[in-house]
């Protein structure tokens, strides 16, 4: 098993190439990310893994989520590491996740962190925190980052920047489907917070619920002060509402041979 333990004192490579890819939540940008780190034989970033933590961290110990100092204090004591089964990734988010030892992989992508994973990601500590953690993961031969900053913050000299959206409809249909597939594979339990609560207990009532969530969790990540989500002024924008996860992942690499990065 190949292990990433996520630690702030590594030197950082500025020799290994970057690839950003930012945009708002269910946009396609985590398996798009996993594919291209595949395809290249690069190293992969899911920084938003790390914000998980932190507000999973945060709620089950009651933190205070606007209690900045508390929560940093979470972000800099979490003990993460990332772990993959022998280096042979397939499409969807092989990565496993360990806090403190124990596999949370499937406690961190419930809908009930959402709101909080969201929250701290608001703060700047929390923020400034997880800056180094992110940069230890650029090696060679190349990284490829997924996240809302990895092209404006984190990354700010990568080699290629995709901004990938979707218009809410789709990525709150998709996350539905993501929800339901977890669901019926036994990982996930139905979301039941308040956020995506149902009473009438119908799908459309859960879709609706979802796309509310993912309104506010969207306006939230845009609007603040820190590292807003925004694309970087050279990133390049795709559009993935009409588009399937292939035709995606076939636009990215034609930019990618076009700027000579990879094998
Ligand atoms: O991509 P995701 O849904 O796993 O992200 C979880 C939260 O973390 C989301 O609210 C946005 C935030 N985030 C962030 O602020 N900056 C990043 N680089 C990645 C995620």
């Amino acid at each position: 098993m190949n292990e990433t333990r996520v630690s702030r004192g590594v030197a950082v490579s500025s020799l290994a190439d970057v690839i950003a890819i930012d945009g708002p939540g269910a946009s396609g940008k985590g398996t798009l990310a996993s594919r291209l780190a595949a395809a290249l034989g690069w190293h992969l970033l899911d920084s938003g893994a790390l914000y998980r933590v932190v507000g999973l961290i945060a709620q089950r110990r009651g933190i205070d989520f606007d209690d900045a100092e508390s929560v940093a204090e979470a972000a800099r004591n979490a003990d993460i590491a990332f772990k993959d089964s022998a280096g042979t990734l397939p499409d969807a988010s092989p990565i496993r996740v360990f806090v403190g030892g124990i596999d949370e992989t499937d406690a961190i992508r419930s809908a009930e962190v959402e709101q909080p994973a969201s929250r701290v990601a608001a703060v700047p500590a929390v923020r400034e925190a997880l800056f180094v953690t992110q940069q230890s993961f650029r090696r060679p031969p190349g990284l490829v980052a997924d996240g809302r900053d990895m092209g404006t913050v984190v990354f700010p000299d990568a080699r290629l920047k995709i901004f990938l959206t979707a218009s809410v409809e789709a990525r709150a249909q998709r996350r539905f489907e993501q929800l339901k597939d977890r669901e019926a594979s036994g990982s996930l339990r139905a979301p039941s917070d308040s956020e995506h609560e149902n009473p009438a207990g119908s799908l459309d009532a859960e879709l609706r619920a979802i796309r509310a969530s993912t309104e506010a969790r969207d306006e939230r990540d845009r609007t603040r002060p820190v590292s807003p989500l925004l694309p970087a002024p050279d990133a390049v924008t795709i559009d993935s509402t009409e588009m399937s996860i292939d035709d995606v992942m076939a636009a990215v690499m034609a930019l990618v041979q076009e700027r000579g990065l990879g094998r």
